[in-house]
Order: C-alpha cells, then sequence, then structure tokens
C-alpha cells in the first residue's frame, strides 16, 4: 500500500456491492457463515466442525460456568432487557461496572455504552467539534468511520503511520491552534496484534496540545499493567497483570489520553467503555447521542461484565497465562516454519499474510479441511498487499487445538502459501 499521508479521503471505505458479497461467499464457506452449534471452542457450519481461532473471547468468559450462572440470575432479578435509555435509568448494575472498572484501569472516570462503534461515532464527533482529527493508517474501520462523521460535521480528517511520530507532529503543526486536535490509533492493533509506542505518541501530542484517542478493544483483558522488575513483564508473560488495558501496560497516565475499550472481546459481553475525566464524563451525557437515544446493553451482559471483574480478580492472570502459552506454541511453530507474521508482542492475534499470488480460496480450502476456521481478509476488504488471514488464541483453546492449527500452517508453507520470514 502507498505510504500517502495528510488529508484523507476515505475512498476505501466505499459500501461495497452485493456482487462482492457473492464473490466472498463463493471463495469459502467461512464467510457469512451459519453456526448450528458450538462445543467449547468447537463449531459446527453445515455438518463439518472446526476449532475456531476467529474468537475474540481471549479469556474464554464465553463459557465460563460462574459468569454463565451470574448472568442468569440477573436476568431472573432484572428481566431480559432494560427498557430505558442510559439518561432515562440505569438499572444498579452500570454504576457497579462504571465504579469497578474506574478503579481496575486506575483512569479519573469512566461512561460505559453499548459498542465502540456507538463511541466512535459519538463520542469521536464530540471531542473533535471543528477541529481536526488525526486517524492513524491502519486504525480499525470504526475509527475512520467516527472520523468521517466528524469531518461531515465540519473537522477536518488526517492519516498518518504509528511508525512515523515526524509525520504526526508535522501534521499537527500544520492544523488549526485554536481547535481541537485529537489524534487516534488502535491500543493492540486488530490485525498485527502490535502494541503501539503510546509513550512516544503521547509526548508529541502533548508537545502539540492534542488529545490521544487510543482505542484498546484488543488489548483491555489481555494486556495489563507491569510490576517493572527486569523483564519488565509481571505475572510471568508479557502481558503484564490485570489485563487493564495499554495506558498502564505502557506506564502512561491518563492526561490527555483518552482509552476506549469494549467487553465484547475478552469479557465476552455487548458493551463498551471510554475513560475520561468526571467533568468531561458529564458533558458526554448529553453530547454523546446514544447515551441519550439508543437502546441499553441487555441485562445478562451488564452482569456478565460484573461478574468477570471478579474472574478477573480471581483466575485472569492464570487465564491470560494460559492464553500466552497456547500463542506462543504457535509464534514458534510459525518460526520454525520460517514463515511471517507482523506479530511482535506476542498477543493472541496473528495475522498471516498469503504469499504474493496465492489465492485466498485455495488456503481456505486447506484450512476447512484441516478443521480450522479463521478469519479471512480478502480483497477488497483488505487492500491486495495484505489479503491473507488472522487467527486469535483463547484461554479456553487446547494444546490439542494448537496441534490441530500447526498442522494446517505446516501444509500451507509446504505449498509456500504463506510469506517467508524476512531476513
Ligand atoms: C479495534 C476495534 N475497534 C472497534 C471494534 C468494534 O467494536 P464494537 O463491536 O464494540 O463496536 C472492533 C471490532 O472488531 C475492533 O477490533
Amino acid at each position: 500500500m502507498t505510504k500517502a499521508s495528510g488529508v484523507h479521503t476515505p475512498d476505501a471505505h466505499r459500501v461495497p456491492s452485493t456482487d462482492q458479497l457473492d464473490r466472498l461467499r463463493a471463495q469459502t464457506p467461512m464467510y457469512d457463515a451459519v453456526i448450528e452449534e458450538v462445543d467449547g471452542r468447537r463449531i459446527r457450519i453445515g455438518d463439518h466442525w472446526l476449532v475456531d481461532f476467529a474468537s475474540c473471547n481471549y479469556l474464554g468468559f464465553d463459557l465460563d460456568p460462574e459468569i454463565i450462572a451470574a448472568g442468569e440470575a440477573a436476568v431472573r432479578r432484572w428481566g431480559t432487557h432494560p427498557g430505558w435509555s442510559r439518561l432515562l435509568g440505569n438499572p444498579r448494575l452500570y454504576p457497579d461496572i462504571e465504579e469497578r472498572l474506574t478503579e481496575l484501569l486506575g483512569a479519573p472516570d469512566s461512561l460505559v455504552l453499548p459498542t465502540i462503534t456507538h463511541i466512535h461515532m459519538s463520542v469521536l464527533p464530540a471531542l473533535v467539534d471543528s477541529g481536526s482529527v488525526f486517524v492513524e493508517a491502519s486504525a480499525h474501520k470504526t475509527i475512520y468511520d467516527g472520523g468521517s462523521y466528524a469531518r461531515g460535521l465540519g473537522a477536518q480528517l488526517y492519516r498518518w503511520h504509528a511508525d512515523d511520530p515526524d509525520e504526526l507532529a508535522r501534521l499537527l503543526r500544520s492544523a488549526a491552534a485554536d481547535r481541537p486536535r485529537v489524534v487516534c490509533l488502535d491500543g493492540v492493533n486488530s490485525m498485527t496484534g502490535n502494541i503501539p509506542d503510546l509513550p512516544r505518541l503521547a509526548a508529541v501530542c502533548r508537545e502539540w496540545g492534542a488529545l490521544l484517542y487510543v482505542d484498546d478493544a484488543h488489548g483491555f483483558g489481555v494486556i495489563g499493567e507491569r510490576d517493572g522488575t527486569g523483564d519488565g513483564a509481571g505475572g510471568g508473560t508479557p502481558y503484564g497483570t490485570r489485563g487493564n488495558a495499554v495506558v498502564r501496560h505502557c506506564a502512561e497516565t491518563y492526561d490527555d489520553v483518552v482509552l476506549v475499550g469494549g467487553f465484547s472481546k475478552a469479557y465476552s459481553a455487548l458493551l463498551a467503555f471510554v475513560a475520561v475525566p468526571t467533568a468531561l464524563k458529564e458533558e458526554l451525557k448529553l453530547a454523546a447521542p446514544p447515551y441519550l437515544y439508543s437502546g441499553p446493553s441487555p441485562v445478562h451482559s451488564l452482569a456478565a461484565v460484573l461478574a468477570g471483574f471478579d474472574v478477573n480478580d480471581s483466575r485472569g492472570d492464570e487465564l491470560r497465562a494460559t492464553l500466552h502459552r497456547l500463542t506462543a506454541r504457535v509464534l514458534a511453530h510459525l518460526r520454525e516454519l520460517r514463515v511471517h507474521t507482523p506479530n511482535r508482542h506476542a498477543t493472541p492475534v496473528i495475522e498471516l499474510p498469503l504469499s504474493a499470488g496465492y489465492d485466498l480460496k485455495d488456503a481456505a480450502d486447506l484450512l476447512w479441511r484441516h478443521g480450522v476456521y479463521v478469519t479471512l481478509a480478502a480483497y477488497p476488504l483488505v487492500p491486495r498487499g495484505q489479503v491473507g488471514f488472522r487467527v486469535q488464541l483463547t484461554a479456553a483453546h487446547t494444546d490439542e487445538h494448537v496441534d490441530q492449527l500447526n498442522a494446517a500452517l505446516t501444509e500451507l508453507a509446504a505449498h509456500n502459501a504463506l510469506r517467508p520470514t524476512l531476513l
């Protein structure tokens, strides 16, 4: 992909046609699939059982008996669904979640809304107002959508690259200084799994009076604070402890840093959050439309988040140790095969771009035959140079599941389907 920066015209994000959907479906039954049954981390599509390496349920909370039981009890107490937008009424579960989340993150305060998409489409434009928004080139599509919406409301939209803080500084210097400037990027990147150099980027933003807005959908619950002992890890893995997300992991502060995260990955519940000072939280209650106008998260999800905090306190670091061990097995196998992945930080998000010219359909067929289900990254959903697939590990996978994945990767490598390690 070309490394264009500056004013951004997001033409790559036009609505795809239904022909394209048909072409995706024709490539593999892994697209737009109907899942008939779940058994642990295995799923059934038609009569074909596969191990699910596309699940974002990193801690395995979706299958945890303690969390399922807590959700069932809450539904009996509160009914299935709160009937109010948050501005009207909040079941007690909401303030309890925000209090515990704020403590976990070590943030000044926090506000929860149903999804991260809601937050990017409402909180981000409210923060940017008529100023400038700088979206990192590999940021998640939903951040671009929030930036595009802000642009529609009168903001300027720019694009920059995380590996080039000087480019960011140049863009910040050229933008109007008397209006808000908000710099956005992924925490743990949703495709590469890599962790950005937050201290460096936060320093650039602070120098230019900009706000740093970080979406750590894939990091919350997985990476967390580090104890500073020698290897800089903590909890026996490079993830650190408590799963309290990228700001704490990078030993950064929340000064002019807004952290966004979600419970729908590691915590397996439909809820998301933005960590902000209390005064801004109060402003957002009127400035962010989903707080006023959108339906709430289901009761089971709210209760699952609270039970998830308990499990995180009692067993979270153990689950993260399992997650890291299984991830490390896959990464070690890729190293043995001399296969390239951009993953540098051993997070459970492993992107595998295909060799130039290798057909994604052939790779998907081989994975299907091996009973391995992945997230396929097909053109035009990604640029041609990034066609491939992503595998994700969770604490609910077993060593046998990893053996099955590694066997499929061995065969793909033997067909030269995967890119060789860069020397
Ligand atoms: C980095 C990132 N941000 C946002 C989202 C969307 O989150 P939500 O489903 O809570 O809107 C995703 C989902 O995959 C994601 O990976």
